[in-house]
């Protein structure tokens, strides 16, 4: 499948055991997974590239990594061979040494990698993963010899510590040049820089068959030389060297005397270890780490067996996740994307956030208060207790007025200074998150949690009242048209209307020179809209009837005010500038109209009776739809407005000016739905599905299985071409729509809805729901062309379209609907 012979693709799905099969090691980017799911993680390329941290990217991270680095990957969890008769060594997977290897493919699976190759008649691949549960990582590399004659190898394994904290790791070198400290017992490495002072952890490597190890870098590489051609692993011996300063490294030796045929398996684990502060050292009052607590678990993933048990427990633990819910259609892209990877990449954003990729630094980003809310409609259903817990940090990081920290750093769980708060969409955020919470889980308790605010003891309120100081943020932050005040920006992160920023190096995010009392967001009303109505329905829910009527009376007046002053005539207006002027209207030159207010206000519903929302769906798909997705906006910006920030300092095409930003193309799908145009939804669905994209992997050019951000707009020379996977809002709102709007089952407060609004020609589908306690098998047969439905439940047609529990102990109810 190389290119130029036809063929554009770089591997293939095997979606019976929920992997993607990269067949080729250069692919147009790296294309990478995760690792870990919990608090250890890593990240891993198709040829091993990447690093590990332990909760958070920034402040500790594990080993190290160079970013925009030539070429693109390089430094990784790197694994030699050696023939030492021929004196030849190479990688298997590729990187670093890049030779001409048979049969090389990389399999990323839910959690693991396995990465591997033929070369010389010597097979070996490395299966890499995190047990659940565990700090660690355990590479299994297996070396079979294919030759007719005994093969006498030796095997390396290599990792470059990070002296913890990622940015001052990269920038401090004065210092760090002095500080590195290892020790070696037992063959085991332990990476100890700043041990003996203010930390009590450490990072561990270790291997099943030590014969020989390298600690410091430039013992290992050699001077001059690079991970491609380590002095070391030319010669066949690695030096026992041990770091004092400079650059920490591990790396082991192991001996591979293989008969014909036969096969050896070797475990390398990589860790981290936290020790009580008071039990630091051993013998208490030296300087040696006290390893009396993690000698075990390395002792136990270093057997091999204990390894695959592991292996095999995290296989159920994503059986058992993405079980929650599957789906069969007649669309293999829409069943594989639900059933394995589009699920599989919504826990990676709820991981991650935004901090960590190969295009997040790690460093730049701590979680995102607007990214993490919209994250769990992705992830709510997979594991809601850990949903649970991640609504509780971010609500304590709300400011008592309601407003919001933008970002919070996860080891810390406290809101970012450098960034602050002042992104007016903020705080509405939270109300779609909680109750997205409540609809999956129906705990109601989770609003009478205690919650602090701006991380303050002694600030504690109900996380009712969080939702309630969210919603009022807004009431008392209206302009002159009587819309919501922008803030430093909406959703769109770049439309940047009270910054003026004339200053290089300026952040469009922070700067703020304007006072901020005009320049209003259309986008914020509708989703003011929004939340306010699924706050009042949970206030109702409550028994809070005056408080939800207040909310809806207060939707109601927002409504006149952009039915008024946010409607353009065919779509809605985008926000007006600090001028008073319009934006997204067909006044402007350019940037006439956008997609996020039409979008989320189709999606609120706004608009369905009186016409505007099929008006403005329609503007949408004659203006900003395009093969390969709808853009932002259009006309692009051709140059800087000062007025409008960062949006107009892309080149037209990319990013906020003109992209495809995928995250916001669910919202005109959900829009569309809301209208019983399932034929449009799904199209739009497809047009940025990755996989409905793998056969254009040359154009596309990121990863096949997982979104990202961006695709370059019409206006760009690169339309088509993919940006930033992995960690945008694009995993849970293509989730969230096509789950919840397309195929339409929905949670709500009362049960499960079934709803579905799928395209004319599809005869019906069928899915399997968990959903608080009950296995819902849900089939969907077409008899006509439209939406109505009519339902079963075990047999006994019900009223309306909301499944309620069964309540007599049934775990398993049979659920047909009839479309017509
Ligand atoms: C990007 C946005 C991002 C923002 C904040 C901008 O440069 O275009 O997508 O949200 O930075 O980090
Ligand atoms: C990426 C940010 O993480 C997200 O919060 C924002 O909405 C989009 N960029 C659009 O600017």
């Amino acid at each position: 499948m190389r290119k130029g012979d036809g063929e554009v693709k770089f591997g293939y799905f095997d979606d019976r055991d929920r992997e993607y099969v990269i067949t080729q090691p250069d692919t147009p980017l790296p294309w990478i997974n995760y690792l870990g799911c919990e608090a250890y993680f890593g990240i891993i390329s198709n040829t091993a590239g990447g690093y590990s941290f332990y909760r958070d990217a920034r402040l500790r991270r594990l080993t190290r990594y160079r970013y925009n680095n030539v070429p693109f990957d390089f430094g990784g969890r790197y694994v030699y061979l050696r023939d030492n008769e021929s004196k030849e060594f190479w990688s298997p997977s590729w990187q670093p040494t890049r030779h001409e290897l048979k049969d090389y493919t990389c399999r990323h699976g839910m959690g693991y990698s396995v990465i591997g190759s033929t070369y010389a008649g010597i097979e070996a691949h490395t299966r890499y993963f995190v047990p659940l549960g565990e700090n660690l990582e355990i590479w299994q590399l297996t070396v079979t010899n294919g030759r007719a004659t005994k093969a006498r190898l030796s095997g390396f394994a290599s990792i470059e510590f990070c002296l913890w904290d990622a940015q001052d790791d990269a920038t401090n070198f004065q210092r760090n040049f002095n500080t590195g400290q290892v020790e070696v017992e037992d063959g085991v490495i332990y990476h100890k820089t700043e041990y003996r002072e203010r930390r009590n952890h450490f990072a561990y490597f270790a291997c099943s068959e030590p014969v020989g190890f390298d600690t410091q870098r430039e013992a290992f590489l050699g001077r001059y030389r690079s991970w491609d051609k380590p002095v070391t692993v030319e010669a066949g011996a690695l030096t026992n060297s041990i770091a004092h300063g400079w650059s920490p490294m591990g790396a082991h030796q192991v001996s591979l005397e293989l008969e014909p045929g036969e096969t050896k398996e070797i475990v390398f684990v990589l860790g981290y270890h936290e020790n009580p502060v008071e039990d630091k050292f051993d013998p208490p009052g030296s300087q040696t780490i006290n390893k009396k607590t993690v000698k075990p678990v390395i002792a136990k993933y270093l057997d091999s067996a204990e390894a695959d048990a592991a292996f095999e427990r995290l296989r159920s633990y994503w059986e058992k996740t993405l079980g929650v819910f599957q789906v069969n259609t007649p669309d293999p892209h829409t069943n594989r994307m639900v059933n394995i990877w589009n699920a599989y990449q919504c826990m990676a954003t709820f991981n991650m956030s935004r901090s960590a990729s190969f295009y997040e630094s790690g460093i730049g980003r701590g979680l995102g208060f607007r990214d993490s809310n919209q994250d769990l409609l992705g992830f709510v259903h997979m594991v809601p207790s850990r949903a649970r817990e991640r609504i509780l940090d971010l609500a304590a990081t709300q400011l008592p007025t309601g407003g919001a920290y933008h970002q919070y750093q996860p080891l810390t769980k406290r809101g970012n200074n450098d960034i602050g708060g002042g992104f007016n969409d903020d705080p509405h955020w939270l109300i779609v998150g909680v109750s997205a919470y409540l609809k999956e889980t129906g705990d109601w308790s989770i609003l009478d949690e205690a919650v602090q605010y701006d991380n303050e003891p002694g600030s504690e309120q109900p996380l009712y009242e969080h939702l309630q100081r969210s919603f009022n943020y807004t009431l008392t932050r209206l302009g002159p048209h009587g819309l919501p005040l922008i803030g430093r920006a909406d959703w769109n992160d770049c439309l940047n209307l009270n910054c003026f920023s004339d200053t290089p190096g300026q952040s469009f995010q922070t700067t703020t020179n304007k006072d901020g009392k005009v320049a209003e967001s259309v986008f914020i009303a509708g989703l003011f809209v929004y939340a306010g109505r699924e706050l009042a329905a949970i206030a109702e829910k409550r028994g809070l009837e005056a408080e939800a009527k207040k909310y809806i009376g207060e939707t109601e007046k927002m409504l006149a005010v952009i039915n008024e002053h946010g409607w353009d005539g065919e779509w809605f207006l985008r926000a007006y500038d600090d001028f008073g002027r319009k934006i997204g209207s067909k006044e402007c030159e350019e940037g006439k109209i956008f997609i996020e207010s039409n979008g989320f206000c189709a999606l609120a519903g706004i608009g369905l009776e009186d016409g505007k929302a099929a008006s403005a769906m329609d503007a949408v798909g004659k203006h900003l739809a395009t093969k390969h997705g709808i853009v932002v906006q259009q006309p692009a910006y051709s140059k800087y407005y000062l007025e409008l920030g960062e949006i107009s300092s892309y080149p037209p095409g990319y990013k906020e000016n003109a992209g495809i930003f995928c995250h916001v193309n669910p919202w005109v799908m959900i829009g569309e739905t809301r209208l019983g145009r399932g034929d449009a939804a799904h199209d739009y669905y497809s047009r940025i599905n990755p996989s409905a994209r793998e056969e254009i992997g040359d154009l596309h050019r990121c990863e096949p299985y997982v979104y990202a951000q961006m695709i370059a707009g019409k206006d760009a020379p690169t339309f088509g071409e993919a940006k930033n996977s992995w960690l945008t809002g694009t995993a849970a709102w293509n989730y969230y729509a096509i789950v919840q709007w397309i195929l339409g089952i929905r949670t709500t407060l009362e049960g499960l809805e079934i709803a579905p609004v799928i395209p004319k020609n599809w005869p019906g589908f069928t899915a399997t729901r968990r959903f608080r306690g009950v296995a819902y098998e849900v089939a969907i047969e077409r008899r006509g062309d439209g939406n109505s439905i009519a339902l079963t439940v075990d047999g006994e047609a019900i009223e309306g379209n909301i499944v309620k529990a069964p309540g007599d102990g049934r775990g398993t109810v049979m659920v047909k609907g009839i479309l017509s």
